[in-house]
């Protein structure tokens, strides 16, 4: 069993190539349905405020859909955009028959309140799937939204094949969209799932020793280089989440990205690990992409 054994090689576990690759068969699908005089699939992102992070996910969604070939609209709001306003657009969205899908760029300014937007949007054009209606179908495993970077993450541990049945997972994180849904994905009984999961958190008592009994260790929770080398198990498949902005005078734009894995130290103790930039992240803007296929799909368009 190679999560028992001394690993001479890591591998890195590369989502901008499996992103890739997904985004050439639904470029392929576009084609197809092009040729078949059907619709091409439109997704529309709100984005409020100027938030740098926001601003680079929104702007690769919508590259994305260009090199796809689906349509995008961004739609953008300023930082003091009033509730109503912005509520009163989820609702023509939901209304408007040549959007397909879309979504409103979290977080929210604090005056928002983020349920009550969510709540709002149609559940079937709720390609985040983070309505409560779709996190209810996916916690029941009947066809639904799958909330994205979750999705993603178990699509990047199938495309490459690695095993998770039978495997201890730990994720640090319990956030709604991205540790909790994860959990159930990954203990579900399907090939993708059937790992024994922990769901740690900022309470977990001997979160070191709880670490190093993980198979497969995800971190989810914005702290830049919390994971370090001795919380880790040789051979473990590590999985980065975090993509926090810090300063970075050698850089032209001042910053890079940084993950919540102390990723030079951890690297070589690991069979496989995500970077970031360029593990998990394109691997989210992916399973949108298959979101917003699928919500023309069930469209019956
Ligand atoms: N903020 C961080 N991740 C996401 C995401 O997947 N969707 C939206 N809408 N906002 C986010």
């Amino acid at each position: 069993m190679y999560l028992c054994r001394k690993i001479d090689t890591m591998q890195i576990l590369d989502g901008r190539t499996t992103a890739e690759s997904i985004r050439k068969e639904l470029s392929e699908a576009v084609q197809e349905r092009k040729r078949n005089g059907k619709k091409i699939p439109h997704l529309a992102a709100i984005l409020v405020g100027n938030d740098g992070g926001s601003l680079t996910y929104v702007g690769a969604k919508v590259k994305a859909c260009d090199q796809i070939g689906f349509e995008s609209t961004l739609i953008r709001y300023d930082e003091t955009v009033p509730e109503d306003i912005l509520l009163a657009k989820v609702h023509s969205l939901n209304e408007d028959k040549s959007i397909d899908g879309f979504i409103v760029q979290l977080p929210l300014p604090a005056h928002i309140d983020e349920m009550k937007i969510t709540l709002a949007i149609d559940p079937k054009k709720d390609v985040d799937g983070f309505h409560p209606e779709n996190l209810g179908k996916m916690i029941l495993n009947v066809p639904g939204f799958l909330p994205a970077t979750p999705a993603g993450i178990v699509e990047l541990l199938k495309r490459n094949q690695i095993i998770t049945e039978g495997k201890n997972c730990v994720i640090i994180g319990r956030s709604n969209i991205v540790g909790t849904p994860l959990s159930i994905m990954l203990g579900r009984n399907t090939s993708t799932g059937n790992c024994t999961v922990t769901l740690a958190h900022s309470r977990t008592n001997n979160l070191k020793e709880l670490c190093l009994t993980a198979d497969i260790l995800i971190a989810a929770i914005g702290q830049p280089n919390f994971i370090t080398a001795d919380m880790v198990k040789e051979g473990a498949v590590v999985i980065d989440v975090g993509t926090t902005r810090i300063s970075d005078a050698s850089r032209a734009r001042g910053w890079r990205l940084t993950g919540d894995v102390d990723y030079a130290n951890v690297a070589p103790k690991c069979a496989w690990i995500t970077p970031v930039p360029g593990g998990v992240g394109p691997m989210t803007i992916a399973s949108l992409m298959i979101n917003t296929l699928k919500a023309m799909e069930l469209k019956g368009k």
